[in-house]
């Protein structure tokens, strides 16, 4: 202010226009500042009046203006909430709705959209909770039908419980019906196969004890008293030799007798026949033992016996079918090696008559598996030689054609103190595993119809595991040999129990 009390004004003008010269004229502030300073004043208090006013004015329309918006925002504001509500009739009654009004228009039209929307609302809400109601009475409804069907449901659950329980029990019933069924069928086989088999193996004993028997009684006889046959002969010998010292010049008639008999011949020739004879007896004698101790009719009961001797009276039995059969029979084997290798055996408890009838069994396979290793190779070789008559020889592998020596090997031994065992091994065409499993089954047979009945194996098991408590397996590889074990204890009595009383009564 002060600075501008003391301030000028200033004009600059051109002097002429032909001349380069300025005029300039200076006149002080200070004589008009007052005035100019009052009338400022006045302008700005007035500037200020009016915008009190128009603040003041403002304020009243303002607040004129939103009056009825902020009532119509309080009437508003929890409408949805008691609408909702389930007691919307009775709040409707107790509170009332009281609109807002206005001069201006467009609030009016504000207050009367709010109006519609408060009614379309309300009426929503009506409609949302009939539905409702409708929805809850429907499930209401639902809900008993679906316990009445679940209480129905239980029902049949309970009564199909009951029902597969009554049906577990007769499956149940029939299981053990048909196992009761299969296993009297198991037994009945075995029966069958029993009888089979003792029907078979008693008719060969009481062939073999009657041949035995028929022939012990001349044979006892011939052979007691060959020996007695034999001291006379030679007593006669003697008299003959002292008579021809005595008289060394018989008469023509003694002598012409001496000479067509061949009395030298005759005295050299009948020690001899009486030793063969003896001999034979002998062998008689040896057979006739070995056919009665097979049969061992006489012998159901268990008895403490030799082992060895069972299975020699067995071989002896099948010797036939051990000796290189003869060559109008068309086979070639040179008869079947018998290897023994016994070992110390103390007498063993059992049914002697039976176990041979094991040994007779396995015995009877071996010889069989042999013959048709024997067969086979047989074959190969025919097919071989007819290859090479057709001079195809080169397509087939070559193989090893050359029979074995056929064999059969016996062992014994006891073993873990009280057991004995009795090892039979061929060295026969051999079985597969396979097949091997189903050897103890009665009636499987690998043999052609009416060469084999099957049921050898299954008897022979029989007797060794049932009747004797022991085991019997099975050893073999094809093309290799079969081995089977038997394996028993040594002390029956301990099993007496096991006796099957049908078989006992045999
Ligand atoms: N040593 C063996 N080597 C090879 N296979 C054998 C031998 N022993 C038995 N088998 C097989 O086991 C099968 C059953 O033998 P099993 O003695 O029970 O009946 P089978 O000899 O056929 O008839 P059978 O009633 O006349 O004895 C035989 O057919 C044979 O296939
Ligand atoms: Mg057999």
């Amino acid at each position: 202010m002060v600075r501008w009390k003391n301030s000028f004004y200033v004009q600059k003008t051109p002097a002429s226009e032909n001349l380069p010269w300025t005029v300039i004229v200076e006149a002080p502030i200070n004589p008009h500042f007052s005035s100019l300073q009052n009338l400022y004043i006045k302008s700005l208090a007035l500037v200020l009046l009016i915008a009190v006013i128009a603040l003041i004015l403002a304020n009243l329309v303002s607040s004129w203006l939103a009056r009825p918006i902020w009532k119509l925002a309080e009437v508003t504001t929890d409408v949805p909430e008691k609408l909702v509500s389930q007691k919307v009739s009775d709040w409707q009654r107790t509170n009332p709705i009281i609109w807002p009004t206005s001069w201006v228009t467009e609030i009016n039209a504000l207050v009367e959209n709010f109006k519609v929307m408060a009614s379309t609302l309300e009426q929503k809400f009506q409609e949302i909770k009939n539905s409702k109601e409708q929805l809850e009475q429907r499930v209401q409804e639902r809900t008993r039908e679906l316990s009445a069907a679940n209480r129905e449901l239980r029902a049949q659950v309970s009564e199909r419980q009951r029902v597969a329980e009554a049906l577990q029990q007769s499956e149940a019933l029939s299981r053990a019906q048909a196992q009761k069924l299969e296993k009297a069928l198991h037994e009945l086989q075995l029966t069958q196969t029993q009888l089979i088999q003792t029907e078979k193996m008693s008719s060969l004993g009481q062939l073999v004890a009657g041949v035995a028997h028929e022939i012990n009684n001349p044979v006892n006889f011939i052979y007691g008293n060959i020996i007695h046959a034999k001291d006379y002969t030679q007593d006669l010998l003697k008299l003959v030799q002292a008579y021809q010292q005595q008289y060394p010049h018989p008469t023509p008639t003694i002598q012409a007798q001496i000479e067509a008999m061949e009395l030298d011949f005759i005295t050299e020739d009948l020690v001899k026949l009486l030793d063969s004879m003896q001999v034979g007896v002998q062998r008689i004698h040896d057979i006739v033992k070995s056919l009665r101790n097979f049969s061992r009719l006489d012998e159901a009961e268990m008895k403490e016996v030799d082992i060895h001797e069972g299975i020699d009276s067995t071989l002896m039995i099948l010797k036939s079918r051990l000796q290189a059969p003869s060559p109008d029979k068309g086979r070639k084997h040179p008869g079947i090696k018998v290897i023994k290798e016994y070992g110390e055996l103390p007498l063993v408890e059992c049914y002697p008559g039976k176990l041979n009838q094991v040994f007779m069994n396995i015995l009877v396979n071996a010889i069989d598996a042999i013959a048709s290793g024997l067969f086979a190779v047989t074959n190969a070789n025919d097919a071989l030689e007819q290859l090479k008559v057709e001079g195809l020889e080169d397509n087939i592998q070559p193989i090893n054609l050359q029979p074995a020596t056929p064999w059969i090997r016996i062992r014994t031994d006891v073993v873990e103190d009280n057991w004995v065992v009795i090892r039979i091994a061929d060295n026969g065409i051999g079985i597969t595993e396979e097949l091997s499993s189903k050897m103890f089954d009665p009636f499987f047979t690998t043999k052609l119809v009416g060469q084999g009945t099957g049921l050898g194996l299954s008897i022979s098991y029989q007797i060794v595991v049932e009747r004797h408590g022991g085991k019997l397996e099975c050893i073999s590889k094809p093309q290799q040999g079969a081995e089977f074990i038997i394996k028993i204890p040594r002390q029956q009595s301990s099993l007496l129990p096991r006796l099957n009383p049908v078989e006992s009564s045999e």
